[in-house]
Order: C-alpha cells, then structure tokens, then sequence
C-alpha cells in the first residue's frame, strides 16, 4: 500500500523531505528612522518594534549584519513643519533618509540599503503623491520621485524601493538614475501593491496616513490596487519589469498569496513579498492574550509566504525568525 505517512515519521525524514527552508538572506529589514539621540521608541501598534535616531540605527545595522540578515528597507518619520504638498523635503541632501543611508553605509558598508521612495512622509496631505484640484496627480509626483530616487543613490542607497503605485514610475526612475550616472542603483518596485486595511500600524508609526477633513482623497484607492482584483497584479507586475525593476514586490504578504504565485511564475525576476504591519500587529496582540503562539505561528506564515513563491520577505519577525533559525 501506498503510504505518505512513511515520509513524516521522524524529525530526520521530516527535514529530508522538507521543501521550504528559511535563511537569514531571505529577509529584507524595515527599519523607521526618527530625528534624535539614543532613541529607541516603542510603536504602541507594533509591539517590540522601534523608532531609531541615527546613533541607534548604526548600532541596529552592525547587529543585523552580525546576525547573517543581509538589507534592510528604510522609512523616515519627518516632523510635520517639513511636510507640505511638493515633496520638497523629500530632495534634501541632508534631510532625515539621505543622513540615515549615509548612517548605514558607514556602520556597515556591506549591509544592502533599500529606501522607500514615496511621497507620504513628507505630505501634508498624507498621500504618496501631490494632491492637485482634490485628485493625486500621477505624472508631477512621478517626476519628484525620479529625483528623490536620485537623492537616495547619492546618498549611497544600493536599491531604491518606490511604493508610490503612480503609472510609469519605474521607467521615469531608471531613466533619471542613468541619467545622472546611477546604473548600478537598483529598484525595488512594489508592483502589486493593495489599498490594504493592514497599513494602519505603519501608518501610526510614521504618522503618514491620509489626513482627514482636507481637500483630499480620504484614502488611497485611486492608486493602489482594489484587493478583490488578480489579473490586474499581473499586469502592473509585467509592465514594472517592462519599465527596468529588478525585483518585484506583492504586498500585503498572506491575503495575497494567490497573487505571489501568479506572479512568481509570470515574470522572471525576484519576487519580495512586504508582510505588513497589520500582519506583524495581529500575531502580536493574538499571543499576547496567549491564543496562538506567536514563534510556531510566525515560522508557519514566513514558510507560507516563501513556499507561495516569495524569494525575499520584508518582514518586521525578520530578527525574531533569523534567531530562532539559529
Ligand atoms: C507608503 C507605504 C506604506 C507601507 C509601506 N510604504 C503605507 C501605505 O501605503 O499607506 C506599509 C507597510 C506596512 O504596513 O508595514 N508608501
């Protein structure tokens, strides 16, 4: 008789049999970067998760590196009074991200440093892009995020990461960066990325979500994707490596798991998957009240995603799984 049950009777068959395996250079680290010293801020929504200065995030990368994880994908918490509806600080050579890259690469020149390239944190509006006549204009916003990504690469970014969801983003952005000598800066591009409920938690911890009772949009659906669509992950995905991405992303991670397949066996570049802070935020409240428990569920998400076809997860468990790796 045919019996699958032979293959799962040890711990030793079990991981000869084993078709998912993590490692450390699976990982990509979101890291939020504040203005400071010696910070290291809790985000009430994200527990165990920290808003770092720059002295603490060169301490954060050394040990990162230490522990095998090889990059890490940088977001900024810009103090209001630098925010207005151009994106104006987000071009300044010495603002927040352009000092944090610098703060990474001199800590740890091998370390791969991503940015997130987005309107968001610097808009008084909270959008990703520049809000004209209460819409989001797409090609203006374009144009400001191909400069922005130029700051990054200046700034010594290895990869810029551009989650914005504007049309034709990607090619504006690798034309401008060849354009003023950046060939080798690489783009991360969140293709399929979802007007998701997940984002609140990151939300509050940069203090970037859509600012209610303005001349705006109150959300982000006209840019991100409607999470009910599927063929439409693939379209965007494939015009993206059209346009010059050399990595994909879908994002959120576990809803979206169908798309990472359609996805991963559509194109032929890396796929990274962004779990998101919604997800991280869920598992964290559940184990505190002691219903699930958080490692095994979080080893179990991270092989799902992975085995769903992800070749890299940004991921907030990112530390929390390398150890328990060993
Ligand atoms: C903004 C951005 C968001 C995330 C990454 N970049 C939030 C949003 O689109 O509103 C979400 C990440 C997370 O929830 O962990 N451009």
């Amino acid at each position: 008789m045919r019996r699958n049950r032979r293959l799962r009777t040890t711990p030793a068959i079990r991981a000869m049999v084993r078709e998912t395996h993590l490692h450390p250079g699976d990982f990509i680290v979101p890291l939020f970067v504040a203005e400071g010293r010696g910070l290291r801020e809790e985000i009430p929504s994200m527990p165990g998760y920290y808003r770092l200065s720059l002295d603490t995030l060169a301490q954060e990368a050394r040990e990162l590196w230490a522990m095998g994880l090889k990059s890490v994908l940088l977001f900024v918490k810009v103090p209001d009074t630098l925010k207005d509806n151009a994106g104006t600080e987000a071009l300044n050579p010495e603002g927040l991200m352009q000092r944090a890259v610098k703060t990474v690469k001199d800590a740890c020149p091998d370390l791969w440093v991503m940015t997130d390239v987005a309107l968001d944190p610097y808009s008084s509006f909270g959008h990703d892009g520049i809000v004209s006549e209460g819409r989001i204009a797409n090609d203006p916003t374009v144009e400001v995020l191909a400069r922005m990504s130029a700051s990054h690469a200046e700034a010594g970014a290895d990869m810029v990461a551009p989650s914005d969801m504007m049309d034709g983003r990607i090619g504006a952005i690798r034309r401008h960066l060849d354009a003023e000598g950046f060939q080798d800066t690489g783009i991360m591009s969140y293709s399929a990325k979802y007007a998701s409920a997940f984002y609140g938690p990151f939300r509050d911890a940069l203090d970037s979500a859509p600012v209610k009772g303005v001349e705006a949009p109150r959300d982000k659906k006209t840019y991100q994707m409607d999470p009910a669509n599927r063929t439409e992950a693939l379209r965007e995905t494939r015009m993206d490596v059209a346009e010059g991405a050399d990595i994909v992303m879908v994002k959120p991670g576990l809803c979206y798991l169908d798309i990472v397949r359609e996805v991963r066996n559509a194109v032929d570049v890396p796929v990274a998957v962004y779990q998101v802070s919604g997800e991280y935020a869920m598992l964290k409240a559940a184990a505190e009240k002691g219903w699930l428990d958080h490692d095994a569920v979080m080893l179990e998400q991270l092989t799902a995603i992975k085995r769903a076809g992800a070749d890299l997860m940004a991921s907030y468990f990112a530390k929390d799984a390398v150890r328990l790796l060993g």
